[in-house]
C-alpha cells in the first residue's frame, strides 16, 4: 500500500480550512462567487512551511480550473516559460467557467530572462489564465510583474490553531509523543511543514531526526546554549544547510526560550540582526556563522 508522507495526506484541500484562513476570506468569498474574479497572485511568506503553495493549490481546487504547475526552482530557464507555459496558456481550456491558471511555485528562482517574458505572457493572456505565484524572497521579483499581481504577504499561522490541527493528527495517527505539543511547536515555528515532518518521523522511527535544515538549526542552537562551538560548527559545515536560514532559525528559538533573560535576548537579537544583514550584503556566511556562534556563547553565559 502507497502510504502518503503526512505533507501531502493533511495538506489542507480548501482555503477555509486552512490555518489562519480568517485573513484569506474575503479573497475566499469572491472566487466563490465568481472564479473571474481572481486576479494574478503573488504569494510571498518570510518563512518555508507556512502555506503558499498549500494556498495556491487550494484555489485551483476550489475553482477547478484547468491548470499547469511548474517548479520555478527546477525549471528556470527562458524556455520553460516560452515553451510549456506559453503553449499552456494559449490552448483552449477544458473548464470555461473558470480562469486557467498557471502555478509557478518559488518563482523568485526563475531567471531574469524567464521574468521577462513571463511577464508579457501575463499581459498578454490575462484574459483567460491567471498567474500564482509562490516566493520567499519577494526582492528577486521583478517589479514588472509584482506590479501585475496582488501580493499577498501570508502572516505566520496562529499556534493556537496548529494545536488544534497537529492534535487531530496525533490522534487519527495514534502517535505517542515524547515530548509535549507545546515544546514541538515552539521548536519549529512558525514552519508547519517541518512539524509534520516532525511527528512522522515520531511515528515510524519513535523520535525526531536530525533531517532537515530546521533541526539541524535547532541542535546548533543547543549546542551553542552548551557552549560547544566546535560540535556546533561541525553541524553547520556537515549538513548543507544555507547558513542564513540557521541564522533566522536562531531568531526565533531565542524570541521563544523562556529560559533567557529580556536583557539577554535583546543582546542576542542585536547581534543577528548584524549577522542577517552582514549576509544579506554577501559577506562570507561560514565566517558570520562563526562569529555570531561565538557572541551568542557569550550571551547565554
Ligand atoms: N496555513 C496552513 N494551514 C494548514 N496546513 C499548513 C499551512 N501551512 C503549511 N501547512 C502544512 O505544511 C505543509 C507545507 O506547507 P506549504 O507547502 O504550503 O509551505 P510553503 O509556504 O509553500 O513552504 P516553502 O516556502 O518551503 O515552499 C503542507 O503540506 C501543509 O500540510
Ligand atoms: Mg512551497
Amino acid at each position: 500500500m502507497i502510504r502518503k508522507m503526512f505533507v501531502e495526506k493533511y495538506r489542507p484541500k480548501t482555503i477555509s480550512d486552512m490555518i489562519g484562513s480568517e485573513n484569506l476570506k474575503t479573497l475566499s468569498d469572491s472566487i466563490q462567487t465568481d472564479p473571474w474574479s481572481l486576479p494574478h497572485l503573488l504569494l510571498a511568506t518570510k518563512s518555508a512551511g507556512t502555506g503558499k503553495t498549500t494556498l495556491a493549490k487550494a484555489i485551483i481546487n476550489e475553482i477547478k480550473s484547468d491548470f499547469l504547475y511548474l517548479n520555478a526552482s527546477d525549471e528556470r530557464g527562458i524556455d520553460v516559460i516560452r515553451d510549456r507555459v506559453k503553449e499552456f496558456v494559449i490552448t483552449q481550456g477544458f473548464n470555461r467557467d473558470a480562469p486557467k491558471i498557471v502555478h509557478l511555485d518559488e518563482a523568485d528562482g526563475l531567471t531574469r530572462d524567464a521574468q521577462d517574458s513571463l511577464r508579457n505572457l501575463m499581459e498578454e493572456y490575462s484574459e483567460n489564465c491567471r498567474f500564482i505565484l509562490t516566493c520567499n524572497n519577494e526582492n528577486k521579483i521583478i517589479e514588472p510583474i509584482k506590479s501585475r499581481c496582488t501580493i499577498i504577504n501570508l502572516a505566520n499561522p496562529p499556534k493556537e490553531q496548529i494545536y488544534t490541527y497537529l492534535k487531530n493528527i496525533i490522534d487519527a495517527e495514534n502517535i505517542k509523543m515524547g515530548i509535549s505539543l507545546n515544546d514541538l511547536v515552539n521548536r519549529y515555528y512558525p514552519d508547519i511543514r517541518s512539524m509534520l515532518m516532525a511527528l512522522e518521523s515520531v511515528k515510524v522511527l519513535g523520535s525526531i531526526q536530525i533531517n532537515g535544515s530546521v533541526e539541524v538549526a535547532n541542535s546548533i542552537y543547543d549546542l551553542l546554549k552548551s557552549k560547544k562551538i566546535s560540535d556546533a560548527r561541525r553541524l553547520w559545515l556537515t549538513y548543507g544547510v544555507s547558513h542564513r536560514d540557521i541564522v533566522k532559525r536562531i531568531y526565533f528559538l531565542v524570541m521563544d526560550d523562556e529560559n533567557i533573560s529580556k536583557s539577554a535576548k535583546y543582546d542576542a537579537v542585536h547581534v543577528i540582526a548584524e549577522a542577517d544583514y552582514r549576509m544579506a550584503v554577501g559577506s562570507d556566511s561560514e565566517i558570520t556563522l562563526a562569529s555570531l556562534a561565538f557572541e551568542l556563547v557569550s550571551i547565554f553565559k
